[in-house]
């Protein structure tokens, strides 16, 4: 503690939860732009978070990405962790198979002793393709369960990173600058007022439904990322965020 009010953490923590209206603020030292290392921080500190709102049986909803692999490989076998159901929060989005949202849910069931389960969507999916999936009962089933979380954990990227990494199409690319998407988060992406200005389709999570979770965990650091930051949290589906310092400090340069 004495490190952290050195470092001016709690100071920063406080600025942005008065200043961006969030329930809860915890920021990690350093810049995971920079310093690779920082990522495995925020993952202790949303496992710490998730710890603390875990009720035993609960259902936690788990995005991808990077920051989301961080976390899990940081999970260890806990009494309350190992009670939990990890469930995608929205089916395939083109990702790398280590940075899907399935292989992170198997990955902190195996790591935290719990159990999870899968949704079994392919990312490409036409109109038709999409239509019968929706009607299928074990998706059906799975999308429920989904829609039941009781604690969502997600991270946020830059919306050009993130449509280039999942190799969006030169159409997609395109239509993303044009409405200037500068966000991401589950498939969708957001312009800096936080409206939504694309969506990947696939099944899962709707933005609404996350906002009956009694609890939203967003991680995500590292300087370049705060206007993408900023942008979502404008969408106004926000309760805690975990972040580092790199991006703390550039978020309050913007607001
Ligand atoms: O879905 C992916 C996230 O929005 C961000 O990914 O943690 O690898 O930056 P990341």
């Amino acid at each position: 503690d004495v490190i952290r009010e050195w470092f001016g953490l709690n100071h920063l923590e406080h600025q942005l939860k008065e200043q961006l209206g969030l329930n809860k603020v915890i920021v990690v030292a350093g810049n995971s732009l920079t310093q690779t290392w920082v990522k495995n921080d925020l993952g202790r500190a949303a496992v710490q978070q998730l710890k603390q709102w875990a009720e035993p049986h609960s259902v936690v909803s788990v995005a991808g990405g990077t920051t989301m692999e961080a976390v899990a490989q940081v999970m260890t076998p806990h009494p309350v962790l190992r009670t939990l159901l990890y469930v995608p929060a929205r089916g395939g989005l083109g990702e790398k198979v280590e940075y899907q949202a399935n292989t992170i849910c198997s990955q902190m069931a195996a790591r935290s002793g719990g159990q999870y389960r899968l949704l079994h969507v392919p990312d490409q999916l036409s109109e038709e393709a999409y239509e019968s999936l929706l009607h299928d009962e074990q998706i059906q089933e799975i999308i429920k369960l989904v829609k039941s979380a009781r604690i969502v954990i997600h991270g946020i990227g830059e919306a050009n990173t993130m449509a280039t990494r999942r190799k969006a199409s030169p159409e997609t690319l395109a239509k993303l600058k044009n409405k200037q998407a500068v966000a991401e988060a589950f498939g969708f992406y957001f312009d800096r007022n936080g409206n939504i200005v694309h969506k990947i389709q696939t099944v899962g999570l709707k933005l609404e439904d996350i906002k009956q979770a009694e609890h939203i965990i967003a991680v995500a650091g590292g300087q370049d990322k705060a206007p993408a930051i900023l942008a979502f949290l404008k969408h106004g589906v926000h309760d805690c965020l975990i972040t580092d310092e790199g991006a703390a400090r550039e978020m309050l340069q913007y607001i």
